[in-house]
């Protein structure tokens, strides 16, 4: 029941004084949640924290500073990441690394907490590799891709928002009679098109994990049609080999109805994020610290049927994680 301690009852046999925080890759609503738990956590267990700005591009160039509970105060409700972000074309070099882990060494720093997708823990995975320093990963994109958690930082806000989108489209497809394609992100994941295709109503959707043939669409729109359905919603993951304008042009070409595309894009990286999102990021930033209090290095924190769960951070990109096929199969059975 270690839950219930007292959060004064951690111990700190990794004798931590100081750790550096940042985050790296896409943004995700969610992440200044994540650095304010990170902050405080630390904060109460007197352990310093520096932050790093614009990823590891910034630690590279040592962009960073020492910041405390009250510099992330007013942040839990902000979208977007108060330490800014980027992907960093150096870190990908030795040279680059090494520079960034002087840059630690200087500010004697004696862990590195990295918010981010797989890109970012592989940066963290080299450095600490090459140089020694104990890394540990909090899982925040929008894809929810990672293995090693159930859900990712920034994946419930994300769809909250392309759903919202959905909604309204609907309307004015309905409103025209109209087939919409509706595109989601999701480079190399369809976690969010399927959840947003089953909470939407969409007649189909399509996503990376399954590249079936797009003329499918085509009978599924005919028989729409025929049924009565006079607007349908499809839905498509970015990753879907052509993406939302093929399968526009299959379903014009094979119908000859007219369709409207709607690339959502950037828009779902922003926004105030929503209780699951800062829920879960003040969790994950409590757990990483604790980790690295604990000696725990090279890992993500994660969370699995509620409980806090610790993955070796290769892992998360060696491993993936599947879409859930039982949503697949019901998003089939209720587009009839
Ligand atoms: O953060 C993940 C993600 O949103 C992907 O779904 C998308 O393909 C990508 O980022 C786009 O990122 P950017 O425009 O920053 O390169």
């Amino acid at each position: 029941m270690t839950d219930l301690l007292h959060p004064a009852d951690h111990a700190n046999p990794a004798a931590i004084k100081r750790l550096a925080v940042l985050t790296s890759g896409g943004d995700a609503p969610g992440m200044n949640a994540a650095i304010r738990a990170v902050v405080r956590t630390a904060t109460h267990h007197d352990i310093e924290i520096v932050g790093v700005r614009r990823g590891f591009s910034g630690l590279h160039r040592g962009d960073m500073r020492i910041i405390g509970p009250r510099d992330v105060a007013n942040t839990i409700q902000r979208g977007g990441t108060i330490l800014l972000t980027a992907r960093s074309h150096t870190w990908r070099t030795p040279e680059g690394r090494a520079k960034g882990a002087a840059n630690l060494r200087e500010w004697g720093v004696d862990g590195l907490i990295v918010i981010g997708g797989d890109g970012s823990f592989h940066g963290g995975y080299f450095l600490q590799e090459e140089h020694g320093v104990p890394v540990i990963g909090i899982p925040g994109t929008i894809d929810n891709d990672l293995y090693g958690t159930d859900h990712t930082i920034g994946y419930f806000t994300a769809v909250e928002t392309a759903l919202d989108a959905v909604d309204k489209l609907r309307d004015t497809g309905a409103s025209h009679e109209r087939i919409f394609v509706i595109e989601v992100m999701g480079r190399h994941a369809g976690h969010i098109a399927l959840e947003v295709a089953v909470a939407g109503g969409a007649e189909e959707v399509f996503i990376p994990e399954d590249p079936k043939p797009v003329d499918g669409v085509v009978q599924i729109v005919k028989d729409s049609v025929a049924k009565g359905k006079a607007s349908s919603i499809i839905i498509v993951a970015e990753g879907y080999p052509g993406g939302a304008t093929g399968v526009s042009d299959a379903i014009e070409k094979g119908t000859g109805l007219e369709t409207r595309v709607s690339i959502l894009g950037h828009i779902q990286r922003g926004g105030s994020p929503v209780s699951s999102d800062r829920v879960l990021a003040s969790r994950l930033g409590e757990a990483a610290v604790y980790a690295l209090m604990d000696g725990k290095k090279g890992v993500m924190v994660g969370r699995e049927n509620g409980q806090i769960v610790h993955t070796p951070l290769h892992e998360t990109w060696e491993k993936s994680k599947d879409v859930s096929r039982d949503l697949y199969r019901c998003a089939k059975m209720l587009s009839v």
